[in-house]
């Protein structure tokens, strides 16, 4: 066996502020390898977003804390890494890309600008050279015309082109991973296609790896070599896209699954899941899934189940679909 490229072992985060103490990301474990794509999955609210932020320690911290486990990379644990440390691994090892391009792009610098003091706070090099690097970076996201918008503001981009601008600036210090949080949520079908292609071909490439949050299981099946499913804090299952996709035996996968729409299905065929995530601060004390569950038997609700491995699989579950 290859070692991982990113390994988190049983990675929890939490809030503690005035009196108050929950885990809000708990127990998560999850590897990404050399060159491949783990997409992470689950509803609104299920932790998603923290656990990438606390990946490379950039969660709000007071009141936010990791309360415990690992984030093994390249042999040293990024959690006791001081902020010092964590400056240098963030960018040009692991790099991550937002939502929202326009509220991570400062409006007051051009793209170029913006790329080149990226560039030269990781590399050694004089402005010609992080120009140039820059603009391969612009090219290789799949910006036409990489001059002209190297001079241009924010505000002059469309969504697609700024987005585009964001992975330009993951790119340009040649990192091992990305992290990818809903790159494309904000983008028409078209331009998130586009978005997307390209993050595969770069992975392809430069034999990079991506992790790549989504709400959405075609693209999912489409770009991801693994899933991870996120539910209220926990991954509830994970594993190759085409095992998982095959034969989901968590119900809360069963359940995502049945709630996306099929070419040529009805809306009746569409079925959604009942109920809502619970809040961090109101989990029960067994399976957090128990009040939605379809399959719920009474150890469910007594015991929290751990994940386990089940086939090709591993799932956290009592009673998983066989
Ligand atoms: N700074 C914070 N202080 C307190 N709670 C927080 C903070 N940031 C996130 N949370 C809580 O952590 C939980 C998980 O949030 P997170 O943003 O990781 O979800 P997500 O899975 O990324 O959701 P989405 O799909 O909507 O992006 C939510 O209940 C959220 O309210
Ligand atoms: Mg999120």
């Amino acid at each position: 066996m290859t070692t991982p490229l990113l390994e988190v072992s049983d990675l929890s985060v939490g809030l503690r502020a005035g009196g108050v103490a929950y885990d809000i990301v708990r127990n998560v474990s999850l590897t990404v390898d050399q060159n491949e794509i783990l997409a992470i999955v689950g509803e609104s609210g299920c932790g998603k977003s923290l656990t990438a932020l606390s990946i490379l320690q950039l969660h709000a911290s007071p009141p936010l804390q990791i309360t415990g486990g690992s984030v093994v990379y390249g042999g040293s644990d990024l959690v006791r890494k001081t902020k010092k440390e964590m400056r240098g691994i963030r960018g040009s090892e692991i790099a991550m890309i937002f939502q929202d391009p326009m509220s991570a792009l400062d409006p007051m610098f051009t793209i170029g600008s913006v790329l080149v003091s990226a560039v030269r706070a990781h590399q050694d090099v004089s402005k010609d050279v992080a120009e140039k690097i820059a603009l391969e970076a612009l090219a290789d996201a799949g910006i036409e015309d990489p001059r002209r918008r190297f001079a241009e503001y924010p505000f002059q981009l469309s969504g697609g082109v700024s987005q585009r601008a964001m992975i330009a600036l993951a790119l340009v210090n040649s990192p091992k991973l990305i992290i990818a949080d809903e790159p494309t949520t904000a983008l028409d079908v078209t331009v998130q296609a586009q978005i997307l292609d390209r993050l595969r071909a770069l992975k392809n490439e430069r034999g990079m790896s991506i992790m790549l949050i989504t709400h959405n299981l075609g693209v999912v099946a489409s770009v991801a070599d693994r899933m991870a499913v996120m539910y209220a804090g926990e991954v509830v299952e994970m594993g190759a896209v085409s095992d998982v996709f095959a034969k989901p035996q968590h119900p809360y996968t069963t359940g995502l699954l049945g709630a996306v729409p099929r070419l040529g299905a009805g809306a009746s065929d569409l079925v959604p899941i009942p109920g809502r995530v619970p809040q961090p601060d109101e989990l029960p004390a067994g399976c957090t899934f128990a009040d939605r569950c379809s399959r719920v038997v009474d150890s469910c609700r007594a015991t929290r189940p751990d994940i386990t491995v089940r086939g090709r699989v591993q799932v956290r579950c009592f009673n998983p679909v066989s």
